[in-house]
């Protein structure tokens, strides 16, 4: 991610008191606005997993921003997609894991058979906060019988800790913001 890692962060914005007073905002959308750019670090995402990590059975990634890179990375690889939705978004049976937001709890959900048991899950979502999303993510993982083999975002929040609250996954971050 050498060679990467400062072309991606050229294009992160920071803006001041989004979405209210006092907090500095990670903007990850000028990204957009470079497909190519994009496309190579989806393909770096898969080169990694590929040389440092080896077989996967399936990319899992988080609603919203998540599905900006899941999917293309799943692509890359050849292997599933599985999306992590926000509670009463996913039809049929699902299994839930519910966290800690700012304002109260939240609820996350995966389709019920979408991992199986014994499946390796590399683990997608654009920023590490709190973590409560993350970790919420784990154990829907766990509940479905899959492992997580690896979990990356493209920004950490460092000061907010949230690397503690699932120490068991090992974590990649390219950029970390102090
Ligand atoms: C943001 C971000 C992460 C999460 C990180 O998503 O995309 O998923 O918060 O925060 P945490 O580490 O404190 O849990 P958000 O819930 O705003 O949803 P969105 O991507 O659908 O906008
Ligand atoms: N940027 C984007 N998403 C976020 C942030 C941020 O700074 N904090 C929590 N979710």
């Amino acid at each position: 991610f050498d060679q990467i890692r400062p072309l991606v962060a050229q294009h992160i914005r920071e803006v001041r008191d989004f979405p209210k007073k006092g907090i500095n905002f990670r903007d990850i959308m000028p990204l957009f606005a470079d497909p190519v750019l994009v496309n190579e670090l989806c393909i770096a995402i898969a080169d990694h997993i590929r040389n440092s990590i080896g077989h996967i059975d399936a990319i899992a990634a988080l609603e919203a921003r998540g599905f900006l890179f899941g999917p293309q990375v799943a692509i890359h690889l050849g292997v599933r997609f599985v999306p992590i939705r926000k509670k009463g978004k996913l039809p049929g049976q699902t299994l839930q894991a519910s966290y800690i937001k700012e304002y109260g709890e939240d609820i996350v959900e995966i389709q019920h058979d979408a991992l199986k048991s014994g499946d390796k899950v590399f683990l997608i979502d654009d920023l590490l906060a709190t973590g409560g999303t993350l970790r919420a993510a784990i154990d829907l993982i766990a509940k479905s019988g899959a492992t997580v083999s690896q979990a990356f975002v493209l920004i950490k929040l460092a000061p907010l800790k949230g690397r503690e609250k699932f120490p068991e996954v090992d974590l990649v971050s390219l950029i970390s913001y102090d």
